[in-house]
């Protein structure tokens, strides 16, 4: 990708990032070079981010948000890409959060698509491995890194029957419905051992939520789950495809499939 291709495309991750929250049930209140997201009904907990268009936010920016989170018992939160809003850094620092990296990732639009792989399945709202689908990344990311770890399917099943599985299911099955998410899944012997989703914005469609059960990692599952979404993203009309990989060694799996590393995901929260 040339300097100019990722320049636009981070100038539309800019507006896909302050449309995702709106349409995700978010009300947007105003801090001037900040936009602070808060969530108004059941669903992801928001967070501020650069408003969009707006100047570089000061540390005293940082501050009047802080402290509206904390009025409003709201995450003390702020994410943020590292080269469209140099100097955030310093003053989210300056109020004590500590700032996690990820690598933002874009699909090469020239990258070919992996053959399907068989055991993986794209999942609708009524399916009856849902719960499974939407628990496994849980599961996932309570192990993090890409090492096999203990938790298999036999933990898999105690979660699914707790109340907050059926939670998810029925959230994740009203965005499946509406269409603002999709879903795909590997399946063995009936047993989901990775899952992922993609959310489209108009024809921008964002990666995520992959986790395989720690017992069935290194099997080449998130490769092929990673890869349905991207074929099916881009049978829907999707154009632009992206990620934040959680470290350098998943940003490996993801490069397998053509993402591109194009800048830095930043994420702040309280220390601890
Ligand atoms: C990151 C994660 C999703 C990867 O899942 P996975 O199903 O193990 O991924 P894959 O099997 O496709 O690839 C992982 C590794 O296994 C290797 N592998 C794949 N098939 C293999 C096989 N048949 N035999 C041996 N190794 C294999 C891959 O080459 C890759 O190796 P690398 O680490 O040297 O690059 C998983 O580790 C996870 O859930 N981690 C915690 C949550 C998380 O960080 N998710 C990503 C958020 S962005």
């Amino acid at each position: 990708m040339t300097d100019h291709m990722i320049e636009s495309t981070l100038s539309e991750l800019e507006r896909y990032y302050d449309t995702v929250p709106r349409v995700g049930g978010a009300r947007a209140e105003d801090f001037g070079a900040l936009t602070l997201f808060v969530q108004e009904g059941a669903g992801w907990p928001y967070y501020a981010r650069p408003a969009l268009g707006g100047p570089e936010a000061t540390p005293a920016d940082v501050q009047r948000v802080l402290e509206r989170q904390r009025e409003l018992k709201a995450p003390e939160a702020f994410e943020w890409v590292a080269e469209t809003s140099p100097s955030l850094r310093t003053a989210v620092e300056a109020a004590g959060l500590h700032v996690h990296a990820h690598p933002l990732m874009v699909l090469d639009p020239s990258a070919e698509a992996l053959p399907p792989h068989p055991d993986v399945r794209l999942l609708g709202a009524d399916d009856p491995l849902l719960t499974a689908a939407v628990t496994v990344p849980a599961l996932a990311f309570a192990a993090p890194g890409t090492a096999v770890g203990e938790a298999g399917p036999a933990e898999l099943a105690a979660a699914t029957a707790q109340p907050s599985a059926e939670e998810g299911r029925a959230r994740v099955a009203g965005k499946l419905a509406a269409g603002t998410s999709a879903m795909a899944a590997a399946v063995r012997d009936g047993v989901v051992l990775c899952s992922g989703m993609y959310n489209p914005v108009g024809d921008v469609a964002e990666v995520v939520g992959v986790g395989t059960l720690p017992s069935a990692r290194r099997q080449g599952l998130a490769l092929g789950v990673t890869a349905a979404l991207v074929a099916e993203a881009l049978a829907r009309g999707a154009r632009t495809v992206f990620l934040s990989a959680g470290d350098e060694d998943v940003a490996r799996v993801y490069a397998r499939i053509g993402f591109r590393r194009v800048a830095t995901a930043l994420i702040a929260e309280p220390q601890g």
